[in-house]
């Protein structure tokens, strides 16, 4: 088993490899002048079982591009079969039209992806089951709501406690964390986002609030779902909102709005690299490296 990376998230990836006891394997990212990547691979792979880890987040364009040639270059070199590990799958929200004429980009990365020669493709906490079905090869979704779980158990929990899920698309997320938490308890916030604006709005929340409210979400972007769920939930008399999201993407400005908001403690996982700009005190990062570990060992 040979494991590359990409520049998106090299610590997850050294990380995983430590977990399995091997060294990252070298490749060459030469960067032109005008920006374009060519891109070398620096280890023997002929007939290897092949991992590339890079996860496409921010600037998504790139970091795609950037992990189709790493495929390309394995095939070219002989590899047995490549599984690209992709911890956050960029252009994964735009899984169906939702107004005419739009595209549909997750199902054209998972075009490309299929076409340029992956085997087998891991992610993490997708946003739909809509995302898997856009691919012909097999797709392993892990979740980091076992970390959660677990985390929640031992450091969070009390007996006021709920779990709330900002959204609607949340309640089959939360309901599988609720059942790996015992039943604990949870209610969920009816939210609506101006497709042309993005702006959000939190109107009303179904189910009764404890004093503990654990907003439980996929992703973090911009923190307006985060802070507009946290102003909500503390009209409704909540007096600790924490949060657990598994991918921080933070846009420019959810660093200052989480930061600001009514919530005490953000987690989120390392699914990608959050930048030490963009790390603010309320953050707390818990990694999915031995979550990805442990499955590769279950196919090694
Ligand atoms: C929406 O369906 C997702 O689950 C997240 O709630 C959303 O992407 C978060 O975006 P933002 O932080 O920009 O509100």
């Amino acid at each position: 088993m040979k494991i590359f990376s990409g520049t998106s998230n090299k610590p997850l990836a050294e990380n995983l490899a430590k977990d399995l006891g091997i060294e990252l394997s070298p490749l060459e990212v030469f960067i032109f002048p005008d920006g374009e990547k060519r891109i070398r691979i620096l280890d023997k792979v002929l007939d290897e079982d092949v991992f590339v880890v890079q996860s496409t987040s921010k600037p998504a364009d790139e970091n795609y591009m950037e992990l189709f040639f790493i495929i390309d270059a394995l095939k070219r070199s002989g590899a047995k079969s490549i599984t690209a590990i992709v911890p956050y799958f960029g252009y994964q929200r735009q899984d169906h039209q939702f107004r005419d004429g739009e595209a549909v980009s997750v199902k054209v990365v998972a075009e490309i992806l299929e076409k340029v020669g992956i085997n087998k493709l891991i992610a993490l906490d997708l946003h739909s089951i809509k995302i898997e079905q856009a691919f012909d090869i097999s797709v392993i979704h892990l979740s980091a709501l076992s970390i959660f779980a677990k985390f929640i158990k031992e450091k969070v929990w009390d007996k006021n406690s709920t779990l709330v899920s900002p959204d609607m698309g949340g309640i089959r997320r939360i309901k599988i964390l609720s059942k790996m938490l015992g039943d604990m308890p949870y209610s969920i916030i009816e939210k609506n986002r101006d497709l042309a604006t993005g702006f959000v709005f939190a109107n009303k929340i179904e189910g009764k609030i404890g004093k503990r409210a654990i907003i439980v979400d996929d992703m973090i972007s911009t923190g307006e779902t985060i802070d507009k769920a946290a102003s909500l939930l503390k009209k409704n008399e909540a007096e600790d909102i924490v949060v657990f999201a598994t991918h921080p993407v933070f846009s420019e400005i959810a660093p200052k709005i989480l930061q600001e908001s009514g919530v005490s403690s953000v987690y989120v996982t390392d699914t990608i690299f959050v930048p030490k700009e963009k790390r603010f005190p309320k953050l707390k990062i818990l990694s999915v490296s031995e979550l990805i570990s442990t499955e590769l060992k279950k196919n090694s």
